[in-house]
């Protein structure tokens, strides 16, 4: 028998009833919601990860959408008791949506919303983060100072890597990932080598010059200085032989889980930087960590992990690793940018607007003086259930 899960309440008396599973970041959410007629639960209980069972009892017998969290497992079980309660909208606080079962949510009807266009520079700076963190060890700098052991500047003391003219790679150059690339190539003057399922022409746009103007490239010998170089790779195994840095941003799906494995790591240089903010299963963290021990100038910055919230025995003991829980979204403006996004997701569909014709593109929805388009900003499985979609 679930027990009772405790909740907030806004707006009593509307007559739609929608919950979210967490408190979200600022308040324009809540208002935008309650605006709308709708009674706001939100949950309050003291337990990071709610189970299956807690969110059923929030559901209970009519609720008209949810707002959930990647931490959730959103499969055939919560979709069919959602779709008894009546309920027609879920949408993720996230981009990513590998904790959930679109299918099974489709087959109930239930539209299912992600929260794209906000997070791809909050995301990349970490990446970008990590990777300066990993190349000058500033971690291990900080934790040695901490610790009242610096007793003076010495030659050799946390020498680390220069990133110029250094190689950084990407695997998987959507919109985070080509925003990486650029932060690496215009901050850090890296040369580019990356790993697409598909050709990524936002990057390449920006590498070759696409626009009429000149490409970066030739801004930088114009000037006189050395030209950043850049390449589309045809295997995923060219950038990890080639790469300084390498940072990993696919979707997680059947064809990334364990895209970096024992064998991977083998082909990678040894004193290589591997970075990751997209998902902890892209990574085999067993194998990663025996790959750390065997090789101490090899470093990772890791925002996320296999089992989160674990991690792999043996991770957090090694020295060339830095891990920090998965906080690459954690800007203030991206987060309440996300829980705005998520409750548009939920309230369009139980107010019956269309679906936002371009997900990437949610300005409109994010100005905070006018009110927001009358429809949800983005519905992966909008096509299968045949919703209309809006005109920008
Ligand atoms: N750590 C975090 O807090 C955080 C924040 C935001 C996003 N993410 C993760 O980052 C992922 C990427 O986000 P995005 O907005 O850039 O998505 P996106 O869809 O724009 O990009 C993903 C890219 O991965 C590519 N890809 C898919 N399978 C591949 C494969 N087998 N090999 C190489 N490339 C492959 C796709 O073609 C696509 O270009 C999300 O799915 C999410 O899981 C994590």
């Amino acid at each position: 028998m679930a027990q009772p899960v405790a909740i907030e309440v806004w707006n009593p008396n509307g007559k739609y009833r929608v919950i979210s599973t967490k408190p979200m970041p600022g308040t324009r959410w809540i208002n935008l919601l309650i605006e709308q007629d709708c009674r706001v639960e939100i949950c309050t209980q003291k337990k990071t990860i709610l189970s299956v069972e807690d969110i059923i009892a929030l559901i209970g017998d009519k609720c008209d959408g949810v707002i959930g969290q990647l931490t959730e497992d959103w499969g055939d079980t919560l979709f069919s008791a959602l779709s008894k309660a009546g309920g027609k909208a879920f949408s993720n606080m996230a981009v990513g949506y590998n904790n959930v079962d679109v299918n099974a949510a489709t087959k109930y009807g239930v539209a299912v919303g992600n929260t794209p266009g906000v997070l791809t520079e909050t995301t990349a700076e970490l990446a970008a983060s990590l990777s300066l963190a990993a190349a000058r060890r500033i971690v291990e700098a900080d934790e040695f100072m901490r610790a009242g052991l610096y007793d003076g500047w010495l030659p050799h003391l946390f020498v680390g890597n220069l990133l110029k003219g250094q190689t950084v790679g990407v695997i998987g150059a959507g919109r985070i990932g080509s925003a990486y690339a650029r932060m690496m190539v215009e901050g850090f003057k890296m040369n580019l080598i990356y790993y697409d399922l598909y050709q990524s022409t936002r990057l390449e746009k920006f590498v070759t010059g696409m626009y009429g103007s000149l490409s970066y490239g030739q801004f930088l010998k114009a000037s006189g200085e050395q030209p950043v170089t850049w390449k589309r790779a045809s295997s995923m195994e060219e950038v990890l032989r080639e790469a300084d840095v390498i940072s990993l941003h696919p979707i997680l799906d059947k064809t990334t889980y364990h895209l970096v494995n024992k064998d991977s790591l083998a082909v990678m240089k040894k004193e290589a930087i591997l970075v990751n903010c997209s998902r902890g299963p892209v990574i085999d963290e067993v194998a990663l960590v025996e790959h750390l021990k065997q090789n101490p100038m090899f470093r990772v910055g890791l925002d996320v992990f296999e089992d989160e919230p674990y991690m792999k025995p043996g991770l957090s003991e090694m020295k060339n690793a830095i891990v920090v829980p998965h906080i690459a979204s954690a800007s203030k403006w991206t987060r309440e940018g996300m829980a705005t996004l998520a409750a548009l997701n939920v309230l369009g569909k139980v107010k019956g607007y269309p679906v936002w014709s371009d997900p990437n593109r949610v300005d409109l929805f994010l100005d905070e003086n006018s009110p927001p388009p009358a429809a949800s900003p983005s519905i992966v499985n909008a096509k299968a259930l045949g919703l209309p979609v809006s005109k920008l």
